[in-house]
């Protein structure tokens, strides 16, 4: 575990969603200050649906989503229409009721049949948003991120190749359990950010928390626990009933 790694444990996922906003609030008054710019990575599945709830309505006059730029970490192989579209579910959770601008939105464009062709226009993206070269990794301000009861992040699943991947940005990630592609940051991007924050609720996640956390398992069984930040800060938010079997 990273030497930053930052554990915060709170009662109910109430609070954990109030610290999580928090945490996103503070990092983009800090980025525009410094850089003129909060560059965001956002995280699908059900967890953070309420964090954007939150933001998109005790925050819409507190941050200046003028200046937030949004990617996403991950994203199903599926159209933005998609009930399975990570973009869908943080569009009508906040996007679309927040006074920000299509062009500062970067979705993946999971649409294409072609989920490696999807990954690699995703990068290009990226290269040319950040103005990186290839083989540099950007930095992004905040990568929000949650982790499945299998450990997974991302969608960097246990034992997928996308695990062993250390000079691409985004690829396309076949998952055998779901057969199905998904388009993800690679541990490498991840891992360049300023601030990771995992955002961990409830019991199903106990026994995984555990072992990425205190747990000597391989990372490739966790591969939550792969996520270190090189030299940026790493905060794990999680609720009691996540918490359930930490010591
Ligand atoms: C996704 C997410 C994924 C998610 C975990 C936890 O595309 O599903 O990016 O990594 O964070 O699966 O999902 P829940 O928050 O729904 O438990």
């Amino acid at each position: 575990m990273s030497a930053l790694a930052e554990i915060r444990k709170v009662a109910t996922p109430q609070e954990l969603f109030a610290a999580a906003a928090d945490e996103v609030l503070q990092a983009a008054k800090s980025a525009v200050a410094v850089r003129g710019r909060f560059i965001i990575a956002l995280s699908g599945g059900s967890t953070p649906k309420s964090l954007y709830n939150l933001l998109a309505t005790n925050a819409k006059n507190a941050l200046a989503w003028d200046c937030t730029f949004f990617f996403w970490g991950d994203e199903r192989h599926v159209p933005p229409t998609d009930p399975e579209s990570n973009y869908k579910m943080a569009n009508e959770a906040m996007l679309e009721k927040i006074p920000v601008s299509a062009a500062n939105i970067f979705r993946v464009p999971a649409e294409n049949p072609d989920a490696e062709a999807a990954a690699a226009e995703y990068e290009q993206t990226l290269q040319k948003f950040f103005a990186v070269e290839p083989g540099q990794f950007p930095q992004f301000d905040l990568i929000l991120l949650g982790m499945g009861p299998d450990g997974h992040t991302a969608s960097l699943f246990p034992g997928t190749a996308a695990l062993q991947e250390k000079s691409r940005l985004v690829v396309a990630n076949w998952v055998e359990k779901f057969k199905t592609h998904r388009i993800t940051f690679t541990l490498p991007l991840l891992n360049a950010a300023r601030s990771v924050v995992f955002l961990v609720s409830g019991t199903d996640k106990a026994d995984a928390l555990k072992n990425v956390l205190e747990g000597d398992a391989p990372g490739e069984q966790y591969p939550s626990k792969l996520v270190r930040p090189t030299d940026g800060k790493l905060i794990w938010l999680i609720d009691r009933a996540a918490a359930s079997k930490l010591n």
